[in-house]
């Protein structure tokens, strides 16, 4: 009985989906605490590939519990339609076996409607345009509706409430029609019934699970750049990406989460703006994109890549309490001649081994290289000396052990070093 945190150290994409996948094999339950369908996360099962954008990726095993905690934000037909896949692909019925929190936000159609004008009007942050800021916008101006809010007497004049605000907003300053009330109603109403069997007390039903004697796996979505607090800001998501947000996010004390699995690829990618001091300008960067499908799993779109960047993996590690690595992709870079990886930046004619505190300063930052011989490709998941070399020195600068070592993508591409 145990909790397991596995969240990504870099502007997501990490491959946590593999690795929660992965390590959900010696796990009974996996909870989301964060984020939206903003996420998607790719788990390769016998040649095919599965994306998910909410239900917890370890479901995809028969065996697994799926919770999704308070701390998120549910566009419910997006689950409603992951629900039925998931029972497709599995064969097994997802009651019983998903337990979605009431207190969880609903992304409504209003949140992505302004998701998307405000990124016309904002000259964008690139988001996903899934409705997510808004909606936590509406959480903390507390006019957010809940999933429990559905099955409750107030839930009229709560949408009257946050309809009156989210329609100024689209008609003033974007001059887009109004949402109605009763278009609202209806689609919550057709919602409402097909939601209805996983609503549950996520902290009790942990506590209960717990005490079955369960280990249990708590899925990051995005990562540590993209969190509201400590990300590139304004750059970022809007929830708290970093292991602390699963405590907030399913309502666990933080002394309960022991282990902390920080992911990063091997090198880096970005999606949408905001700066990316090791990103790869040249040939060498769309050699990667192509090499390791460098394409948004939500979004479609291309991913900015680079090289792998230990100023900010190092504050990652900080930050998150990272009790142990899981490096993605090594594979990808095999059959280059040369690995590079940022150990400093230099801002301003000053070095630093820690990132700054603003975007403005980051767009600044020039790294500083240690160049690594490169490797020919991998047989099965016996790494390469060179690229095992790779491996120890990113372990000594960050002080944790690369535990996982994904070498390709089928469950069994795995690299356990312990
Ligand atoms: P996973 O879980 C990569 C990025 C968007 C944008 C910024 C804000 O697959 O790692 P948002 O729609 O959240 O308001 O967009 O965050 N972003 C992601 N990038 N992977 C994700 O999730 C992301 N979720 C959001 O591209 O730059
Ligand atoms: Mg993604």
């Amino acid at each position: 009985m145990s909790y397991t945190a596995v969240v990504g150290l870099q502007w997501g994409d990490e491959g946590k989906g593999r690795i929660v996948d992965y390590l959900a094999e010696s796990h009974q339950v996996v909870a989301r605490f964060q984020g939206g369908a903003n996420a998607g996360h790719t788990v390769t099962v016998d040649g095919q590939d599965y994306i998910f954008h909410l239900i917890p990726s370890g479901m995809l095993r028969p065996d697994v519990i799926g919770i999704i905690g308070a701390g998120t934000v549910l566009d419910l037909e997006i689950l409603i339609e992951e629900v039925e896949r998931l029972e497709g692909i599995t064969g097994v019925s997802a009651e019983g076996r998903l337990f979605v929190d009431g207190r969880a936000s609903i992304v409504m159609p209003y949140h992505k409607s302004e998701d998307q004008w405000e990124e016309v009007y904002r000259g964008g942050i690139g988001t996903t345009k899934r409705g997510i800021g808004p909606a936590y916008r509406d959480r903390y101006a507390r006019i957010g509706l809940t999933v429990a809010d559905l099955f409750s007497d107030e839930l009229k004049p709560r949408l009257e409430k946050a309809l009156d605000f989210n329609n100024q907003i689209l008609g003033s300053r974007y001059g887009k029609p109004p949402f109605s009330t009763g278009d609202m109603l209806q689609y919550l109403n057709e919602l409402r019934c097909k939601i209805r069997p996983f609503v549950a007390d996520v902290p009790t039903k942990l506590r209960e699970l717990e005490a079955e004697g369960k280990d249990i796996l708590l899925e990051g979505a995005q990562g540590t750049y993209l969190d509201i607090f400590f990300g590139t800001y304004p750059f970022v998501t809007s929830s708290h990406t970093i292991a602390g947000g699963a405590s907030i996010g399913l309502g666990i004390g933080p002394n309960r989460i022991q282990r902390i699995v920080g992911v990063t690829k091997a090198y880096t990618t970005r999606v949408g703006k905001g700066p990316f001091p090791t990103e790869i300008k040249d040939e060498t960067g769309g050699w990667i994109q192509e090499k390791g499908h460098e394409f948004g799993a939500t979004t479609g779109r291309p991913r900015r890549c680079g090289w792998l960047d230990l100023v900010a993996l190092r504050y990652a590690v900080l930050i998150n309490g990272v009790t142990e690595l899981a490096i993605t992709k090594i594979d990808v870079l095999s059959g280059l001649k040369e690995v590079k990886v940022a150990v400093a930046y230099e801002i301003e004619g000053k070095e630093h081994i820690y990132p700054p505190m603003t975007a403005s300063e980051w767009a600044k930052a020039r790294p500083i290289y240690r160049t690594f011989k490169g490797w020919e490709e991998f047989w099965g998941t016996m790494l390469p000396v060179e690229a095992e070399e790779f491996v120890k020195f990113i372990e000594e600068e960050l002080g944790v052990k690369a535990t996982l070592v994904s070498t390709g993508k089928e469950r069994e591409s795995m690299a356990r070093r312990w």
